[in-house]
């Protein structure tokens, strides 16, 4: 890979794009912490950065100020929490890179202390935060698989895909998860008493895991966080990009983010030409009569695709492509699932709120924009909102604020006007195995092959009719 591609980039480049210009080189950790720190609203942070490998770091904790980043500390492979991570989820039968949040999502049905005095063992914690891997129970350095044979010796067969689920390995799971939580945990407390700093970013793959992102909060003394939605690699190149701006070239200014809405966007007028070579039915509404039906349908229990403005910019969508659903309805978690997903019912869907009063219904005293953070609901409401609950009484919200999306405001205010609950089911708007839908011509797609009642696009309110599903 490197003889072939990655030593002729300066060639590619200029072949390719006619590029004649100087090329920097950013290191990849370095890359995550500026894309977890320039775009936060910190002036100053401490910065956690952890993922499977980039060049040979895994891991690194530094401190941003003002304009400097400075990395303090990197972790080298083999020692990776997320090639870790992924070997517990290659084990349990999902695929490598991009199931780890299944992962995450089973822990909660086991007890992470069956497995976690072997796993302490597997991932090392030193006193200074450090960590080491026993390499004698891996194998991706020779490429073949995760595991070795030792891991099995000490943990039983691994689970095929489609296999039933047992107990050890939810187990195994809630095990890996602590394994993560207690490096990250004891890393950001070490930092935070170190540098006196009270606001943290988290950059890298494994900053995407939302569950130990809540807990870092109460177990340590940083009172905010901020993880940039694309965390992962795909937004490496908005770290890179920043890391040059302000570290190589000097520019004195930050650019803070607060909404991810950087995608494409449609016009009516191209979206109503599409609706047309469809030959769909649909009715014009203005904002507010559109907030008004399509509550309506939410609170009747329908499924509705909602295609509004920009595209989200990371992994999440955060209601500008999303289905919605009726989140004190017990039985929607199951519709979406089973109907419209066709995926596992142990997934959990995310709600979205509204900022002011996350609060009320969450322990959770900061933002969450991004969906990053996975608080626990609070007692007296787990009964009003049982379909964004997870097994483990938590919920990955999405707080909304009063300007990044105001037609999405409208519509969770007109719901608590039917409901009395500030709050809807929140899932990307795609159908099994397929991205998030882009354009226009996906999302009609997508409504027509899948168990959605309702398509609200642009200005424009589509209804399927009862025998309209086609499969
Ligand atoms: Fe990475």
């Amino acid at each position: 890979m490197w003889l072939n591609t990655r030593l002729q980039l300066p060639v590619m480049l200029s072949d390719q794009l006619d590029y004649q210009g100087s090329i920097f080189y950013l290191k990849h950790h370095l890359s995550h912490a500026a894309s977890a720190f320039y775009p936060s609203p910190f002036d100053s942070a401490a910065i956690i950065t952890a993922d499977g490998v980039g060049e040979w770091a895994t891991f690194s904790v530094g401190v941003g100020r003002e304009t400097r980043i400075n990395i303090e500390k990197e972790i080298h492979y083999p020692n990776s929490l997320g090639l870790f991570y992924t070997t517990v989820t290659t084990y349990l039968g999902f695929p490598a890179n991009g199931c780890e949040g299944q992962t995450m999502a089973l822990a909660a049905f086991g007890d992470p202390n069956r497995y976690s005095q072997e796993m302490r063992q597997i991932v090392k914690l030193r006193e200074d935060g450090s960590f080491e891997i026993d390499e004698r129970y891996f194998e991706f350095r020779a490429g073949r698989r995760m595991w070795s044979p030792r891991w099995v010796q000490m943990f039983g067969p691994p689970r095929s895909s489609g296999e039933p689920w047992l107990q050890r390995h939810y187990d195994l799971a809630a095990a890996g998860q602590s394994v993560i939580e207690h490096v990250i945990i004891a890393n950001a407390q070490l930092l935070q008493t170190r540098t006196g700093l009270t606001k943290l970013c988290l950059g890298g793959g494994v900053a995407l895991n939302c569950v130990a992102n809540g807990k870092i909060l109460a177990a340590t003394d940083f009172d905010d966080i901020f993880i940039q939605p694309a965390a992962g690699d795909a937004g490496g190149c908005v770290g890179a990009a920043l890391a040059l701006y302000h570290q190589i070239l000097k520019n004195p200014v930050r650019h803070r983010i607060d909404h991810t809405y950087f995608g494409p966007e449609f016009s009516d007028d191209e979206i109503e030409a599409i609706l047309k070579a469809t030959g769909l039915t649909y009715r014009r509404l203005d904002d507010s009569m559109m907030c008004r039906e399509v509550s309506l349908a939410i609170h009747d229990n329908k499924v509705v695709a909602w295609f509004q403005g920009r595209m989200e910019f990371g992994p999440r969508a955060l209601g500008n492509r999303s289905i919605f659903g009726n989140a004190t309805s017990r039985g929607m978690r199951d519709v979406l699932n089973l109907q419209v997903k066709m995926r596992e019912t142990f997934r959990p869907f995310a709600p979205i709120i509204l900022e002011e009063r996350s609060n009320e219904y969450f322990q959770l005293q900061v933002k969450s924009p991004y969906m990053l953070i996975a608080p626990q609901v609070r007692k007296e409401k787990l009964e009003s909102i049982p379909a964004v609950i997870h097994v483990d009484a938590t919920a990955r919200v999405q707080t909304c604020d009063q300007l990044s999306n105001p037609k999405l405001r409208q519509l969770i205010v007109e719901f608590e006007k039917l409901s009395g609950v500030p709050v809807i089911i929140n899932t990307s708007f795609n159908g099994k195995g397929e991205p998030v839908v882009c354009r226009p011509l996906d999302a009609i797609r997508c409504f027509n092959q899948n168990r959605i009642d309702i398509l609200a696009i642009g200005s424009f309110l589509v209804e399927k009719s009862l025998d309209g599903y086609g499969g």
